[in-house]
């Protein structure tokens, strides 16, 4: 093994910066297509473009199902693991739930990869699951042309509890746990441009669990919650904004980003899936006409595995903060506020 070159996983990755999600317009389509089962158990389903399906199995208690899983976003097999985990755990957490178990969701080249690289992948996943609490107890695999990797995860959650996109209200503060940027920074490592510690400030962050930042959550009346996964913040934001009946106003001064992210989306390390969110999405945005084209791509980058985005009372901002910075999310800021009843506009300033 030591004389053979390092298998580079990103190869596989078509550059999304984030997972093969189908574009929402797409998959919404389909499914408004199909005939919609009538069930009043399920309290969260295709309705609302949500994070997670709930389905009430009595007044105290609720399942929460999701599943996620994506092409290589790093070289790293273990890390590769760890951050679909993570990724996939958070839409759990985005729920206000708390996850209890995962099942891992397979694609691998068993003729032309080692069978020691998905044993790493394996690996990291159960790892970051442990952190999370909770097993992986089995999955489903398949050969295939490329890796791809993710979990299906089942939570529990108080069906009064349930942290859903749709409940925003005007004068909302607007809060994020993670600093933005992995979209246009692992663009930047796949065309050379970035370098070792620009890859690890991004693996750090999308090994980051959202779980501490959804445990302090819960100790607040939040009104809305998501997490910023492939349709960036823009993308994730106007679900909340519009399912809610609100708009929102964001400064783009106030947004966090990880170093060095608007240097390499000066040099064009912009994702494919950045300019798709950025062209979808700015139908329900205002962009202010001082934000140059870099800084407007730099805020709908499409993220793997990002912060949870709250809409929390502004009497309450300044405690949750505070939590939020003691417990281990130390870049969590507010980036904006509900401004007023509307359909789902984001007005950005520069
Ligand atoms: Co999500
Ligand atoms: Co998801």
């Amino acid at each position: 093994m030591t004389n053979e070159q390092p298998v580079k996983l990103t190869h596989y990755s078509h550059g999304m910066g984030c997972g093969c999600k189908m574009r929402p317009q797409y998959l919404e389509k389909i499914l408004k297509s199909l005939p919609v089962p009538s069930d009043e158990r399920i309290l969260v389903g295709t309705g609302s473009s949500d994070d997670a399906a709930v389905y009430r199995i009595n007044d105290s208690q609720a399942v929460v199902q999701t599943i996620d899983f994506f092409t290589p976003i790093v070289d790293d097999p273990y890390d590769f693991g760890a951050i679909a985990a993570t990724n996939a755990i958070s839409d759990i957490y985005a729920m206000g739930a708390t996850p209890l178990f995962a099942l891992n969701v397979v694609a691998f080249p068993t003729k032309t990869l080692s069978q020691e690289i998905l044993k790493e992948i394996l690996k990291g996943a159960s790892d970051k699951a442990a952190e999370a609490g909770i097993a992986i107890v089995g999955g489903h695999s398949i050969d295939d042309n490329e890796p791809k990797f993710g979990l299906a995860v089942t939570g529990i959650v108080h069906p009064d509890k349930i942290l859903a996109n749709n409940h925003a209200l005007p004068g909302d503060v607007l809060i994020l746990t993670k600093p933005l940027g992995t979209g246009i920074l692992s663009t930047a490592l796949r065309k050379g441009f970035a370098g070792d510690d620009d890859l690890a400030e991004a693996v750090k962050w999308m090994k980051t669990l959202n779980r501490a930042a959804a445990e302090i959550a819960g100790e607040f009346e939040i009104h809305a919650c998501t997490d910023v996964t492939g349709f960036g913040l823009m993308g994730h934001l106007s679900e909340i904004t519009r399912g809610s009946g609100v708009e929102a106003e964001i400064s783009f001064t106030k947004l966090p980003f990880m170093p060095n992210v608007r240097k390499y989306a000066e040099m064009e390390a912009i994702p494919g899936g950045t300019r798709g969110n950025y062209e979808h999405y700015s139908a329900y945005i205002r962009w202010d006409e001082n934000l140059s084209q870099v800084e407007r791509y730099m805020i709908c980058d499409a993220q793997t595995s990002g912060g949870l985005l709250f809409s929390v009372p502004e009497n309450l901002a300044e405690n949750l903060l505070e939590k939020l910075h003691q417990n281990g999310c130390p870049a969590a800021c507010v980036i904006g506020k509900i401004h007023r009843k509307g359909e789902g506009v984001i007005r950005v300033s520069k």
